[in-house]
């Protein structure tokens, strides 16, 4: 114990000293606390090596000649009090805080803030990541799922045409085998979105009939392909009563993607995909926002910096508490 705490300080004393030294300061991005500054008067006028000044790794280029300049495209539904839910679970209600020491809702007029309460049925809502726990109580939950999801290829196959022709068509391994003869192999570890045009007419969809992802097409996308996890249009991978597909990938630690939107906008290769989700202690489903990552030629999505970003956007109306919807609106 005493051992481990000695050799804490003292690699904590070393740690103090290269922060002496000039290069590793020099290098440190933006402003520096003022004490900090003050301290140590000499840093800035020591010179700054040109290799220590981008960072080694090349992330920052790579972003500059890349990502910077790339197209940005939201998947994911608008969580909100009406959406399409499976009926076991039902709908979700929305509220405005309340301040527990006075009882009062928060109002920006005399609380200079507002609030918001939600009471979400389920953890199985909108554009969601499942996690294996959701099937598995061995298996990963919502806040033990690997940062390293953060960013991956992403690959679409579209079975639309299909769907048009069968409202209950599903993926199969044949349309998974005439994807890779037009585009390549599915890379090791991406992300595959199955385009089937359901979410469209979001939120008049059917929750009951809705194309589907066969168990055989999971198998062999992780199997023999080893993707990192797949996402579809609907809430639910397949409509057979014991989840066939969902069950299998949850059980075997795979997580998957439901209510995924906008696929229409994506091309079959190329792009990347950006996933973020709140981690919920124990939780069995990850209210998840994705976005597309596509090449700056690409005709749609925004380019950072297009838009209003810091600050953002201000709207001619307020948000106002509207009883009606269950949510605040703009204007009345
Ligand atoms: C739930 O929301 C749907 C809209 O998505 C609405 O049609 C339905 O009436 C709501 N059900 C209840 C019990 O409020
Ligand atoms: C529609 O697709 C489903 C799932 O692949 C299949 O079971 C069904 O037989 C198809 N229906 C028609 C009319 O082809």
């Amino acid at each position: 114990m005493l051992v481990k705490a000695v050799l804490l300080l003292s690699g904590f004393a070393a740690a103090l000293g290269r922060a002496e030294d000039a290069p590793r300061l020099a290098v440190q991005p933006g402003p520096q606390p003022a004490a900090e500054v003050a301290s140590r008067p000499a840093v800035q006028l020591i010179p700054r090596p040109a290799a220590l000044s981008r960072p080694a790794s090349g992330l920052w280029a790579a972003y500059d000649q890349a990502l910077g300049a790339a197209r940005y495209i939201d998947l994911s539904h608008t969580i909100e009090p009406a959406m399409p839910v499976w009926r076991g679970f039902g709908n979700s209600t929305f509220q405005r805080a309340v301040n527990k020491l006075t009882g009062k809702t928060f109002v920006y007029a005399e609380d200079g803030f507002e609030a918001s309460a939600y009471r979400l049925t389920t953890d199985q809502l909108g554009t969601q990541l499942d996690p294996p726990a959701h099937f598995n109580p061995y298996g990963a939950a919502s806040d033990e799922v690997p940062a390293t999801f953060a960013l991956r290829k992403l690959v679409v196959i579209d079975i639309s045409g299909k769907v048009a022709g069968n409202a209950s068509y599903g993926l199969t391994v044949g349309d998974i085998r005439e994807w890779e003869a037009q585009h390549g192999r599915i890379p090791r570890r991406a992300v595959v979105f199955v385009r089937s045009d359901w979410s469209r007419t979001w939120p008049h969809v059917d929750t009951d009939v809705f194309p589907q992802v066969h168990l055989e097409a999971v198998q062999f996308l992780h199997l023999q392909r080893d993707i990192l996890f797949h996402g579809h249009e609907p809430l639910d991978a397949d409509m057979t009563s014991q989840f066939d597909s969902e069950g299998w990938l949850l059980r075997h630690g795979y997580a998957q993607a439901e209510g995924v939107a906008n696929l229409h906008l994506l091309p079959p290769t190329g792009c990347l995909l950006s996933t973020g989700f709140a981690k919920f202690r124990g939780g069995t489903g990850n209210y998840v926002r994705f976005v597309a990552v596509c090449p700056p030629e690409w005709p749609h999505g925004t380019q950072p910096g297009a838009v209003p970003e810091a600050p953002m956007q201000f709207y001619v109306q307020p948000l106002v508490w509207n009883d009606q919807a269950g949510h605040r609106t703009r204007g009345p």
